[in-house]
């Protein structure tokens, strides 16, 4: 924030105490609930209570763990509902809307105003951080789901290239389970199944398909012999993982790779923050590459610190906090260590290591090319009763609790009940 934006703001918060015949107390503190708990995350998290604290600012720490916000989603809503909404709220694309539409949230017009985020913020991340044109919402990044993370030793000792198909991913799994490693690290929650799935519908079926099937959830296409060769390729790549899957986090799948224990996780590239946390090199002792099939494309999602209303006195605080998120050298401090990317366009890839300048790349061609979707297990192409539907279906096929054509048949029944 500028001098002259506190200055504005500093003159408007004592007019308004004139006018209501008392002093407003000054709260100098943020509340931050997040789900940024595993290493890489909370490493980069540490980079803006830095900066914060450096401006004199308190930072009240709010983490609620579980990977893509599920449980931090269900705490917002008993403290909004209890009348104590938190400063900022880390949130992802449709549900930022669903709480604009309730009406608690800040408004950051005049601050997105004096700082131009509308030139710089790509228009796919806007339409979630502003709300009837207001803005109410400062992003933090771009990430990325269709990814592969390989481990260096694993994939040297396979000798083969990075794979460009399904069929030479088995190929490379194969090889690794040769080697006595798990060939597939996994975590089995709902959401990180559906991360998986969302790589194999846009392997399978490409990116129309893809956008058929989840962002317009076409009946035709969730029943398709297309989505019949998703669900087979999810059986076939469930076989590839460790009997003790179920409930691992992503972030302990990681770590089975980064330990050489796994030769490979599928996950986005918050992966990136784990290996990087570890002091390994990418394109030494990890690969990062598109996952086979998905060349070309991208499926978004992009972490946004929501604002919420606050009393008068705990604005000033709230807009530093929005305005430091926004600082390019926040942007390029922070991504290098999450492993995304900066949401602002006008950032160069200089401080990024080589699979950051690629994704920052790859972001930018899908743009132009029209490959870029946005990711449905992060928020990005439903919202959360859809989202919801879609996760009970592809978790209960992984399990086994649900043959192939019964998921073929619950998965258009189901959204539909959910829309
Ligand atoms: C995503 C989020 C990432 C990362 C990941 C795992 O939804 O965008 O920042 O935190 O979940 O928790």
């Amino acid at each position: 924030m500028t001098i002259r934006m506190i200055a504005k703001l500093a003159a408007g918060t004592a007019l308004a105490s004139l006018a209501a015949g008392h002093a407003i107390a000054q709260d100098n503190s943020v509340e931050v609930l997040h789900w940024w708990t595993a290493g890489g995350e909370a490493a980069a998290l540490n980079v803006l209570k830095e900066n914060l604290e450096a401006q004199g600012i308190t930072w009240n720490d709010m983490p609620v763990a579980g990977g893509a916000g599920g449980n931090a989603m269900t705490a917002l809503r008993a403290r909004v509902t209890a009348g104590d909404s938190p400063t900022a709220v880390q949130m992802l694309g449709f549900d930022i809307r669903d709480w604009a539409e309730l009406g608690v949230v800040g408004n950051l017009n005049d601050l997105a105003e004096e700082e131009g985020w509308e030139a710089v913020i790509p228009a796919a991340l806007q339409d979630f951080s502003r709300y009837d044109g207001q803005w109410i919402a400062a992003p933090v990044n771009v990430h990325s789901t269709n990814w592969l993370w390989i481990n260096g030793d694993a994939f040297q000792a396979y000798g083969g290239g990075e794979p460009q198909s399904l069929d030479e991913l088995y190929a490379m799994l194969d090889a690794f389970e040769e080697q006595g490693i798990t060939p597939l690290a996994h975590g089995g929650q709902a959401w990180q199944d559906t991360t998986m799935w969302e790589n194999v519908v846009l392997a399978v079926g490409g990116i129309d398909f893809y956008r058929d099937a989840i962002i317009d959830a076409n009946a035709d296409a969730l029943s398709s012999d297309t989505m019949r060769e998703v669900f087979d390729h999810m059986t076939r790549l469930a076989g590839y993982f460790d009997p003790n899957f179920s409930g691992r986090d992503w972030n302990l799948a990681s770590a089975m790779v980064i330990e050489g224990d796994a030769g490979a996780q599928q996950m986005g590239d918050w992966a990136k923050g784990e290996f990087l946390r570890a002091d390994l090199t990418p394109g030494e002792d990890f690969m990062c590459m598109r996952f086979p099939g998905t060349q070309g494309n991208v499926l978004f999602n992009s972490d946004q610190f929501v604002m919420f209303e606050v009393g008068e006195g705990a604005r000033d605080a709230q807009l530093a906090m929005a305005s430091a998120v926004m600082d390019p050298a926040f942007q390029v401090a922070f991504n290098t260590v999450k492993g995304s990317v900066p949401a602002r366009t006008d950032i160069d890839d200089t401080e990024f290591d080589a699979c950051g300048k690629q994704g920052m790349a790859e972001l930018a061609e899908a743009a132009a090319n029209d490959t870029l979707a946005g990711s449905l297990a992060h928020g990005h192409a439903q919202p959360a009763a859809v989202q919801e539907a879609f996760f009970d279906v592809v978790t209960q096929h992984l399990n086994g609790q649900i043959s192939t054509d019964e998921a073929l048949e619950r998965l258009p029944q189901a959204i539909a009940a959910a829309q």
